[in-house]
């Protein structure tokens, strides 16, 4: 269910595309029923239907996945009428599992359990005990049996007493839920139709109805307010740094870690503070952080050192960081950065679309954009490839051991022969013989005893 307001967001945006942990509240949602090996995943949309649609779409077509079954619920009449637009997409011979679309922390496990104790038989909801229940819907039990849940609003003195309340999560089977469906109405507090009154008919059926206690609030936490997203965000985070220290991962603060994605450590991996991850990211062996880092889709070899403040871009293909590398301190690289082995890239050097072979330094302020760089090489500092015409992008190759001066400009596209040396401050348009030393630039001129111009009147 994704069809709700979320007035308390404050915010244009539908609140299930609000994102926790770098993926949309929805996205959790669905990933955890994949997970489960759901047969069909039906999402009910309604404000914002579009928007979420067309965000879960996009998402599902970049992973490869099939897109959920969209339904349209409109005007939003309540749970149960959310459930019931549902109702044609459900085979007679399953069981449906109902999730809430701002409920993103649900484990899959726990719905795997909601789901064996249905055992296609009973319905089952899951349940958990708040110290403060207002708002929720109460679990009212006789003689120890489910009998109904009431609503906050509809309960009684004595019902809202109920610490046992209904997360929003079931487990029917499909045939049964049709039915009890098909007999709700909405004369109720609200003037909705409650799904939760499926428990009523459930009971004057015979069925069995079962409660599954959820002990882990953080799972059932739903999201209404930026306050309560930033609660969950860090609770997400709180946890996943958890298992990566014990995994063996140091983290110099675990409470200053982000990971907005999947980050794979191999052994003796140190991060400092406030580093975060995006993406795909694998650090291997003794590699270390320093802080402050982002990183987004990027291999990072065994040894290699990102130094405080580096940024990695890297798109769907990852950006390559090769054995004993070291980056940073300030150092950016892009789509397309591939470093081999040993290569440093200093304080506020640029590289994108570029290989650098074993060796290859560039140590301070430079671009490397559409270039080959063999090994050994020596970029100084200030030098740039000039790989962008105002049309085209052109490659530069720098061949094995050349040595590039300052501040030069490689105008590109451009070869410079293997064992070569650029002069500082030349502007390189051809291509240079190996071995040669290649200086172009305005020849020095030096006057003796020039002396320079006064300003009248001062003696
Ligand atoms: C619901 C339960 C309540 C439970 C609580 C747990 C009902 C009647 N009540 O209450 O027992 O304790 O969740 O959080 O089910 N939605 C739609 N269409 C609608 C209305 C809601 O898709 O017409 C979606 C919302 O987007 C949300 C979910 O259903 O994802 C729950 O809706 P919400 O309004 O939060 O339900 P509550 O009133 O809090
Ligand atoms: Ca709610």
């Amino acid at each position: 269910m994704a069809a709700g307001k979320g007035t308390r967001m404050k915010s244009n945006r539908p609140k299930v595309l609000h994102r926790l942990a770098g993926r949309a509240l929805v996205d959790h949602v669905t990933d955890s029923a994949q997970v489960l090996g759901a047969r069909r995943i039906v999402l009910v949309t309604g404000h914002g239907a579009q928007q979420v649609e067309d965000a879960v779409a996009q998402r599902a077509r970049a992973l490869g996945h099939a897109a959920p079954v969209f339904v349209r619920q409109e005007p939003q009449l309540g749970t149960g009428h959310a459930v019931q637009q549902a109702v044609p997409q459900l085979p007679d011979d399953g069981i449906a599992l109902i999730l809430n679309g701002d409920v993103p922390l649900i484990a899959p496990a726990t719905l795997q359990a909601l789901v064996q104790a249905c055992g296609g038989v009973r319905l089952a909801l899951l349940s958990v005990r708040m110290p403060d229940p207002t708002g929720y819907g109460r679990i009212v039990r006789d003689g120890g049996r489910v009998v109904a849940i009431v609503e906050h609003k509809d309960a009684s003195d004595a019902q809202r007493r109920i610490d046992e309340v209904y997360t929003g999560f079931m487990a029917v089977p499909n045939a049964l839920l049709k039915r009890w469906l098909a007999r709700l109405d909405n004369r109720n507090a609200q003037g909705e139709y409650y799904l939760t009154d499926v428990v009523g008919h459930a009971v004057a059926d015979g069925a069995e109805v079962v409660a599954v206690d959820c002990p882990d609030r953080v799972q059932v936490d739903g999201v209404n307010s930026p306050l309560q997203l930033a609660e969950l965000e860090r609770a997400f985070q709180r946890r996943n740094a958890r298992a990566l220290l014990e995994a063996g991962v140091r983290l110099a603060d675990p409470e200053r870690l982000d990971v907005r994605g999947a980050l794979r450590c191999g052994q003796d991996v140190e991060i400092d503070v406030g580093c975060v991850f995006e993406g795909e990211v694998v650090l291997g062996d003794g590699v270390r952080v320093g802080p402050y880092c982002v990183v987004r889709n990027a291999r990072i070899a065994a040894g290699a050192v990102l130094h405080a403040y580096t940024v990695i871009e890297g798109d769907a293909a990852g950006v390559e960081v090769g054995e004993g590398a070291l980056v940073g301190p300030f150092a950016r690289l892009r789509p397309g950065a591939k470093l081999g082995a040993e290569v440093h890239i200093g304080n506020f050097v640029e590289v994108k679309n570029s290989t650098l072979a074993r060796g290859a330094k560039a140590n301070h302020l430079a671009y490397l954009g559409d270039a080959e760089v063999g090994e050994r090489v020596n970029y100084g500092a200030g030098s740039i490839t000039a790989n962008y015409d105002g049309a085209n992008k052109h490659r530069t190759v720098i061949e094995a051991d050349v040595h590039v001066g300052s501040n030069c400009v490689l105008v590109a596209p451009v070869r410079i022969g293997a064992g070569g040396t650029v002069g500082g401050g030349s502007t390189i348009t051809k291509d240079t013989a190996p071995g040669a030393l290649s200086v172009a630039r305005g020849k020095q001129v030096s006057i003796a005893g020039w002396t320079r111009p006064r300003k009248a009147g001062k003696g």
